[in-house]
């Protein structure tokens, strides 16, 4: 299966290194056990069957794609090497698949190890952070931490980023998430290009949520690093290709800039199982394909059930969705749990809000059916 998908990759590529380089970072020790490996099966795992319906985290239900569970238990055989060279190649993969050079390209433990070397390397006392209101917090957590000053600046009426507000000649950083979390919103093309043209600090965008966007308003700024010294652009394997806990994101930006990110980092911080299985999600592209109709057939539903309630949601582009309920979310949130569903937090810039994951159909009825009880 693993040889298949990499005869995929190369055609996909349309080159024939992407086969020829992916052999040897995996190949397979002496302690792998064959056995156990071909009489487990190679379906994806997702939620347990029984226990609560886990809609709070934003994780992929469906989990990695086949290929990627086999590249793990493959990996056993490397575990007792240091990652460099699987690390290497999973860089050479990421630099064909977007068209730039390799070392354009970090690694991380997770796309939050990246977050947070951007903000050790780019805020700090006298480098402000700023950031959205509501959006993901982990950047202005470790700002704080660092001792910068964080500026805070609420989305606009259509739930995008108020860039107009946020471009500041003393930032150290600025942190945007396209699509935002907890909203799942995007912030136009045509307004990103123009303030990341005009930006006078480094910019941070987050793109976690980029697979599941369709909507013509909305473009990945990846491009815009070949020719902008100042974008960083943070991805991540956890969202769309179901590696949550596998913990594999990466930045991609010009080598000057990220080599003051990696100057903050530990070495080797992906482990072979992560890279294993990178390798192969990138190999895959029906698995993202797939991921994005199941994802839009079921926000689909939801949010036309919800309206259908008089229950109005943010237009999402993501995995996610985010609802007015007109009323404090905490109990709701509480009352849910004791029901078996669990959602995301309360979000105190938009304490009314919802934020629900949108997980396979039955969980998405499951919560349906106790969130039409909680507030018939
Ligand atoms: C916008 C955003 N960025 C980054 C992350 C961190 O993802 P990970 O560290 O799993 O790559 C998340 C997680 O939910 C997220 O929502």
């Amino acid at each position: 299966m693993a040889a298949l998908s990499r005869r995929s990759f190369g055609k996909l590529l349309g080159s024939g290194m992407a086969v020829a380089t992916l052999r040897p970072a995996l190949a397979k020790g002496p302690a792998a056990p064959a056995a156990g490996r071909s009489a487990r099966p190679a379906a994806a795992p997702s939620a347990p069957a029984a226990g609560p319906v886990r809609l709070s985290a934003n994780e992929n239900p469906y989990g990695p794609c086949p290929a990627a569970l086999e590249a793990m238990r493959e990996a056993c055989g490397s575990a007792w090497r240091y990652p460099d060279e699987a690390a290497d190649a999973l860089r050479g993969d990421l630099a064909r698949l977007h068209g730039l050079p390799a070392d354009w390209f970090l690694l991380g433990d997770g796309s939050s190890e990246i977050l947070k070397l951007a903000a050790s390397a780019f805020a700090g006392p006298g480098r402000r952070l700023v950031t959205a209101d509501p959006t993901f917090e982990s950047v202005a957590a470790h700002a704080a931490a660092a001792g910068a000053e964080v500026t805070r600046v609420p989305l606009d009426a259509a739930f995008a980023h108020a860039l107009s507000k946020m471009a500041a000649p003393d930032a150290g950083l600025v942190y945007l998430c396209n699509p935002n979390n907890p909203t799942a919103s995007v912030t136009p093309k045509a307004r990103m290009r123009a303030f990341l043209d005009a930006a006078p600090s480094v910019v941070l965008v987050d793109e976690a949520y980029h697979h599941y966007a369709d909507s013509a308003d909305y473009e990945s700024v990846l491009p815009l690093v070949k020719t902008n010294a100042k974008l960083i652009v943070a991805r991540t394997f956890s969202k769309i290709y179901g590696l949550a806990g596998a913990r594999l994101g990466y930045a991609i930006a010009q080598p000057a800039l990220l080599e003051k990110l990696s100057a903050q980092a530990a070495a080797d911080t992906v482990n072979v199982f992560a890279l294993a299985a990178g390798r192969e999600s990138l190999a895959d592209a029906s698995w993202v394909a797939q991921g994005r109709t199941r994802n839009a057939q079921v926000r689909a539903h939801v949010v036309g059930e919800l309206a259908r309630r008089g229950f109005a949601a943010i237009p999402s582009q993501a995995n996610f969705i985010m609802f007015e309920t007109g009323r404090e979310v905490r109990p709701l949130i509480a009352a849910l749990a004791e029901r078996g569903v669990q959602v995301g937090r309360r979000f105190p810039a938009l304490p009314t809000h919802l934020r629900v994951t949108l997980g396979k159909p039955e969980q998405m009825e499951r919560f349906l059916t106790e969130f039409a009880a909680l507030t018939a």
